[in-house]
């Protein structure tokens, strides 16, 4: 199998720099925090495959419903070469749009961009022996400070898929979707993927699966930062929390101590003391409305040119353009 190519957009280290400014500056604070894009070392992307097959986990299955019904228009409408995904993961659905793409005559490259490096090789690797003489350029980058769009000739979709967008908060995502904005031609489009607010009930039992699926990825991001930076977190003195946050209309998933406790991260030189029953959040999830979604990239400078949901009407699908 010919070998991939990584390119890294970022200066040296700078994973381990970020991870240890972000520990520092989350486990100080009050009430903690830890940014999500840590969940994601090979681990955590194997886990967070197997929350997309949970039964509870619905927006993996809504918004391939939408990809298989609309790929062909999206093709359509786009005519791109060269098709980017931003937190690409094991890129399961962008089969449809590449296909969609390669069926209109127009496809001639992929680039995956993703801060998992072991998701990105898989990834790119399934591509390249699926589509024989796509040329694939994976993008080892975090798209909160580089985006890694490719000068490629021919127009460009930049699709974000899963909701992932959903991860970042409001002001974090209004200087994403701005800097992307800034980086678009004309001729360009993004296809952004956003899960829809819906019965609490329904959102709660995505995030907090009997199997403990969840509970799991949740936690992963402990074991990164005792591998990544000596820590001792005992990951059994933590519990998995999902709550429904019905005026952010997000999901907060935390990490509540079962006990007092103090963790040592050496490589920081930080003690961090928990008491018994205090929460750090890890992720929040937000949930969207079509108006929502509209306003935020009109914000940025994007137009809404269409609109999908799900049979369900549970997840949304946009394709935008510049304004
Ligand atoms: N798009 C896929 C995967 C979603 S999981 C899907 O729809 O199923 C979120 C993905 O985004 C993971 O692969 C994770 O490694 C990546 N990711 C999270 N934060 C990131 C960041 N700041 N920069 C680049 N990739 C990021
Ligand atoms: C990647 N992202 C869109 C997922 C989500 O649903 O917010 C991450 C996740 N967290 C818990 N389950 C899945």
């Amino acid at each position: 199998m010919t070998s991939i190519q990584i390119d890294r957009r970022l200066p040296d280290r700078f994973f381990e720099a970020s991870l240890r400014a972000d520990a520092l500056a989350g486990l100080t604070a009050t009430p903690k925090s830890l940014p999500p894009k840590w969940f994601y070392d090979e681990r955590g992307s194997e886990l967070f495959d197997k929350i997309t097959r949970l039964d509870e986990y619905y927006p993996t299955r809504a918004e391939r419903e939408i990809l298989a019904a609309a790929a062909a228009e999206i093709a359509t409408a786009t005519r791109a070469a060269t098709l980017v995904e931003l937190g690409s993961g094991t890129a399961d659905k962008t089969r449809l749009l590449l296909d969609a793409l390669r069926d209109g005559g127009t496809l001639s490259s992929y680039v995956p961009v993703d801060v998992s490096e072991s998701a990105l090789v898989t990834a790119a690797s399934r591509m390249l022996k699926r589509y024989p003489g796509l040329q694939v350029q994976a993008v080892l980058s975090d798209f909160t400070e580089r985006l890694g769009l490719p000068e490629a000739g021919g127009a460009r979709l930049i699709v974000f898929l899963g909701g992932t967008i959903g991860n970042l908060l409001p002001a974090e995502r209004a200087a994403f979707l701005i800097s992307l904005r800034a980086r678009l031609r004309p001729g360009d489009a993004l296809l952004l993927g956003t899960d829809l607010v819906k019965d609490p009930a329904v959102l709660v039992a995505a995030y907090d699966d009997p199997a403990g699926v969840t509970g799991e990825f949740n936690k992963n991001i402990l074991r990164v930062l005792n591998a990544e930076l000596g820590g001792n977190f005992d990951l059994d003195e933590f519990e998995h929390v999902a709550v429904w946050d019905a005026e952010a209309e997000w999901i907060e998933m935390r990490l509540r101590s079962a006990v007092d406790q103090t963790v040592l991260l050496p490589a920081i030189e930080l003690r961090v003391p928990f008491s018994a029953g205090e929460e750090m959040r890890t992720e929040i999830s937000a949930k969207f409305r079509r108006e929502g979604v509209a306003a935020e990239l009109a914000a940025a400078g994007l137009e809404l040119r269409s609109w999908w949901t799900d049979s369900q009407a549970r997840f949304g699908l946009s394709l935008s353009v510049p304004a």
